[in-house]
């Protein structure tokens, strides 16, 4: 098993990256959560994303996903963006809505069936830029993977699917309740595919954190992309932290293809990429396998050097995303011959939190946050 590094170093490394307007997103005075919220210090290190939500727990991106997140002591929710076919932004893992919505079930909506290439793949479905908002507002979420989380479909048909909009106005009210600012980690889906279609969505999505006052540095969010010029782009609209995500190694950003840039993940991995990328961000989103690898049985490595180097690159890491059943853990850390059971999930959560990680994403925000307290205070 790899060595665990000290979280003073991690805190330090952590903020550095983030320059003066840090103080909240880390520093050495932030050994427990316990700090959080005291002397301008908001965020413990290593924080925890609720990954969609509590979306362990919860249809992904639903109300009910975010507050149970919330009110589990998540540190950061996540957002994933998606337009409508009059520009709205909503939140969704994928303009397809099929497996997340009764969209299916709408026979006025059953001619919306089409065949499109999303980045490269061909996907049949229903997709969030042939409804508008109010067509939309019509439909009601559900579980993705009902196979695997039973539990989840108790509420499906509960919710509605929520516009960015109505998250922000969630925030500001759950922050004045909570006496503190309630961060976000929000992420542009597909920005290259929607904006051939004009229908950008770091305008959009700039001109709502502006509205809402949500739009500087030291302003209670992240924005994240797996297209580094979304990123970009996003720099010269708001001045938020930006985490560039990457996928694993073999991966190519899309918009890279599309530019005929050859670069894959491993490439921005070397001190030459995370160099580039420190050039117009703060972070980087990987892949959990390429802060840890998975062996050829599918059991757990050993960690790679991207923490260190990231770190000496002066960025900070928020990997995804760890998730409690066996189908997702490492072969080793998996318990029973259940798929869906739960595994040793809190093993797998210190392993990662012990290489020096800044943050996490998980979809059990709950194990996570435990995982977190205990790994500071151990
Ligand atoms: O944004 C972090 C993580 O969610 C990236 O993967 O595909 O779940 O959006 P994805
Ligand atoms: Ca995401």
């Amino acid at each position: 098993m790899q060595k665990r590094q000290q979280p003073g170093r991690r805190t330090v490394l952590g903020a550095a990256a983030l320059g003066a307007g840090a103080a909240v997103l880390g520093g050495a005075g932030q050994a427990s959560a316990a700090v959080r919220g005291t002397a301008g210090r908001e965020l413990p290190v290593p924080l925890i994303v609720g990954h969609r939500g509590a979306s362990g727990y919860r249809p992904e991106h639903t109300f009910g996903s975010y507050q149970l997140a919330l009110d589990m002591g998540a540190d950061v929710i996540e957002q994933d963006l998606v337009p409508t076919k009059d520009g709205h932004l909503v939140c969704r893992h994928e303009n397809d809505i099929t497996a997340t919505t009764d969209v299916s079930a709408h026979p006025e909506f059953a001619d919306r069936r089409t065949t499109k290439t999303v980045d490269g793949q061909q996907l049949t479905g229903w997709f969030t830029e042939d409804f508008t908002l109010a067509e939309l507002k019509t439909l009601r979420a559900k579980e993705r993977i009902p196979g695997t989380r039973q539990h989840n479909t108790l509420y499906d048909g509960h919710w509605q699917v929520p516009t960015f909009e109505e998250v922000l106005q969630w925030a500001e009210r759950e922050g004045r309740k909570r006496g503190r600012r309630v961060w976000l980690h929000i992420e542009t889906k597909h920005p290259t595919y929607f904006r051939k279609l004009g229908l950008g969505l770091e305008e959009r999505l700039a001109k709502a954190l502006r509205a809402h006052g949500r739009h500087r540095r030291n302003s209670p969010n992240f924005l994240q992309s797996f297209e580094p010029s979304s990123i970009r782009r996003l720099g010269e609209l708001v001045d938020c932290p930006k985490v560039v995500l990457l996928g694993t190694l073999k991966d190519r950003p899309w918009d890279f293809t599309e530019a005929g840039d050859p670069r894959t993940v491993a490439d921005l991995v070397t001190p030459k990429g995370l160099a580039w990328i420190a050039g117009f961000a703060e972070g980087i989103g990987p892949d959990l396998t390429v802060i840890i690898p998975r062996d050829k049985d599918g059991k757990l490595g050993e960690p790679t050097s991207v923490v260190k180097d990231a770190h000496a690159a002066g960025l900070v890491l928020h990997p995804y995303t760890v998730r409690n059943e066996n189908t997702f853990l490492p072969a080793d850390f998996r318990r029973g011959t259940d798929p869906n059971a739960y595994g040793d999930s809190l093993g797998v959560f210190k392993a990662y939190l012990g290489t020096g990680i800044d943050g996490l994403f998980s979809d059990n925000p709950d194990t996570a946050l435990l995982a977190a307290e205990e790994f500071r205070t151990h």
